[in-house]
């Protein structure tokens, strides 16, 4: 997709965040569900049932988050370039360009320092702002949103957002509860300074968050509150979540914010071309839909092939949904997401 120039006659103040292109990557790996049977106490038909999903990505060991952002960043950055240019975009500013680079991710390389300034310096963006996200699952959209506030501050005319989450990092392999839903990816979008009329403009959004239910997914150890200690127990060490609240949380607050995002535009779920949510489960996505009273064909679903990538699952399922040819210029997309701290958000996107 080519980079579209940026017009110097919108006023920074009241510019609308554009989608340029999309970039994503995946490890090579792929674990199916028979091979998790080879170690678990599961089986291919009861995480399908349950979940929709056979196989995931899995980051290969060595590796770590910022090697999948920086995958997916260079593909949206070339893309947006229009391939084999010579590091210019359409509008000549190439990748110098980019004024900020923002990962969101719930598996940052370390603690301390964030993830984005190594992923801009690797992709060539040193200078750039650089920042993480932390949103869980809802990172990609809270991230939509934080860019659209840079690039109408005038902060910045160029951002570069990535969702990238190694949960195999996270999730005890031998977790059968969750080891089954993960996956390992990267998605990455370039959004410039536009007009809100024009196709690929975001906007508006809807965002929210639940903390009393902190501890439904979470990592209990390993922060300030809980320092690792050689004492510290597997499970605490480990991603943890309660399934069956998750799904009932997840499908009232996506529906929820869905509805808000379509009434702020005075939109209706008839005028929603594809519907894309965060693929946390397919039941999860279908009971939404369903919710929503959306037909099942207007709902994207990658998980099947990817498991629940957290922040990067938004803008793989939007590739996807480009790569089978569905999307048409100006289509307009409800994107919706939900994850831990209780967080929630959706957005409307008019595909460009
Ligand atoms: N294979 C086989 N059995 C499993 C299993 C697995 N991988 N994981 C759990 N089980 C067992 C449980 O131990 C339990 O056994 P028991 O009845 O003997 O105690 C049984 O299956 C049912 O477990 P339960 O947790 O009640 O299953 P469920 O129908 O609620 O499905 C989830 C579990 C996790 C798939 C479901 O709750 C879910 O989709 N939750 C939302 C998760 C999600 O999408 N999170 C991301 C949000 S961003």
């Amino acid at each position: 997709m080519p980079l579209a120039a940026v017009d110097a006659a919108v006023p920074a103040a009241s510019a609308a965040a554009v989608l340029c292109s999309v970039g994503v990557w995946v490890p090579p790996h792929v674990v199916t569900n028979e091979e998790l049977a080879r170690r678990l106490d599961t089986d291919d038909a009861w995480i399908r049932t349950r979940t929709g999903i056979r196989a995931r990505h899995v980051l290969a060991p060595g590796q770590a988050t910022s090697d999948l952002a920086v995958e997916a960043g260079r593909r949206a950055l070339t893309d947006a370039d229009g391939e084999g240019a010579d590091g210019e975009g359409a509008d000549g500013e190439g990748v110098d360009g980019v004024d900020a680079v923002i990962v969101a991710t719930t598996t940052p390389d370390r603690t301390c320092p964030a993830t984005a300034p190594l992923v801009a310096s690797r992709l060539g963006l040193t200078g750039a702002a650089a920042f993480d996200v932390a949103a869980v699952c809802t990172g990609f959209v809270y991230g939509l949103a934080t860019a659209a506030g840079l690039i109408a501050s005038g902060v910045a005319r160029r951002v570069l957002l990535i969702g990238a989450d190694a949960y195999s990092t996270l999730v005890d392999p031998m977790d059968r509860a969750n080891a089954v839903i993960f996956g390992d990816g990267a998605g990455a979008v370039l959004l410039r300074a536009g007009h809100a009329d024009e196709p690929g403009a975001l906007g508006p959004f809807d965002l929210g968050s639940d903390g009393t239910h902190e501890d439904m997914i979470t990592v209990a150890a390993g922060g300030s509150r809980v320092p690792l200690t050689p004492e510290t127990s597997r499970a605490d060490r480990h991603f943890a979540m309660r399934g069956k609240e998750v799904y009932r949380h997840a499908v009232t607050r996506m529906t929820e914010s869905a509805r808000t995002v379509l009434d702020r535009a005075g939109r209706k779920t008839d005028d929603v071309d594809l519907f894309v949510p965060h693929q946390a489960n397919l039941r999860i996505l279908r009971s939404v839909a369903e919710e929503l009273g959306l037909p099942l064909e207007r709902c994207a679903t990658h998980v099947e092939s990817v498991g629940n990538t957290g922040a990067a699952s938004i803008p793989l399922a939007l590739a996807d949904a480009a790569a089978r040819g569905t999307l048409a210029r100006g289509d307009r997309l409800l994107l919706t997401a939900f994850g831990g701290g209780l967080t929630w958000g959706s957005c409307l996107l008019t595909w460009p």
